[in-house]
């Protein structure tokens, strides 16, 4: 049987098996996908003893995502453009490094119901998580796209790296100070802060009527970004379970070939975490 596993530390509690059994059971493929923790340190090790045992593809997580990107033979485009990788496939030339995080947060969006064409799209961090989704969100042509981070010379620098890939988008970046005075139809938090139950300061009236307000985060109560937006007058939030679901789908496809139905992956995933 064809094996996958993920790949991080922590990885415990990691949901990606039980999303890659469900789209394999979905799908009628036949393989299996297992969970390993890699030292610190010894990710290309992990990797390579796996590859030995037979495996045909993985997914990365936390902290080896910049590892996994160097480690590969070739990469994606959108895995250049993130400058890491989420997703590993094996085959005779080697390891191709892919990244799926960034059309997984699009097609998680597209499933909200958020037409992402001509909106004014506000991208808060400028680290991985930020830089993996900007290409596919260029992609949909938003009429602008703002990035804000904590350390602004970040948010710029990266606007100055996408601007090629902006074209008709207005692409700019700044700090949170340099918000003041922008209303945005959708305000997606790829920043950490909600780890530590902080929220990056948003001034009042960001959120234009009807706007939503994303968080790549999720858990089983609402994240502080979240609770934040709603005080700010977000008409609708989303956690980001949905991309994670979203990603997986991606990442399975590149593997086989084949397109899972995330419907109703989504919604198991979402009852069992409440
Ligand atoms: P990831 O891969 O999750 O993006 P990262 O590359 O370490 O992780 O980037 C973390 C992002 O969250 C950065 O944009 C960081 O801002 P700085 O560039 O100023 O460090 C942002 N961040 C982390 N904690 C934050 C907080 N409490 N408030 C606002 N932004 C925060």
């Amino acid at each position: 049987m064809d094996r996958y596993a993920v790949f991080g530390n922590p990885i415990a509690h990691s949901k990606s098996p039980v999303i890659h059994a469900r789209f394999a059971e979905q799908t009628g493929q036949a393989l299996r996908y297992e969970a390993r923790l890699a030292p610190l340190g010894g990710f290309a090790e992990a990797v390579a003893a796996f590859r030995a045992e037979g495996g045909r593809g993985a997914n990365v997580t936390v902290p080896f995502k910049l590892d996994a990107f160097a480690l590969a033979d070739r990469r994606s485009a959108r895995a250049e453009a993130a400058g890491a990788a989420n997703t590993l496939l094996f085959d005779e030339r080697g390891i191709l490094a892919d990244n799926t995080d960034g059309v997984g947060l699009v097609r998680d969006l597209a499933q909200l119901g958020c037409v992402l064409d001509g909106a004014r799209v506000l991208l808060l961090g400028a680290g991985g998580a930020a830089r993996g989704a900007l290409l596919p969100l260029l992609a949909e042509a938003p009429s602008s796209l703002t990035i804000a981070n904590r350390t602004p010379e970040k948010a710029l620098a990266l606007a100055q790296q996408f601007q090629p890939e902006g074209r008709a988008c207005a692409l700019a970046g700044c700090g949170f100070d340099g918000l003041a005075g922008g209303t945005f139809d959708v305000v997606i938090n790829a920043t950490s802060s909600s780890l530590s139950d902080d929220v990056p300061p948003l001034p009042q009236g960001i959120y234009a009527p009807g706007a939503l307000a994303y968080d790549m985060m999720y858990g089983r109560d609402e994240t502080s970004f979240i609770a934040a937006a709603r005080a700010l007058g977000a008409a609708r939030v989303s956690d980001g379970l949905g991309m994670l679901v979203e990603q997986a789908a991606e990442s399975f496809f590149l593997w086989r070939g084949v397109r899972p139905d995330t419907l109703p992956v989504r919604a198991a995933l979402r009852e069992a975490i409440a």
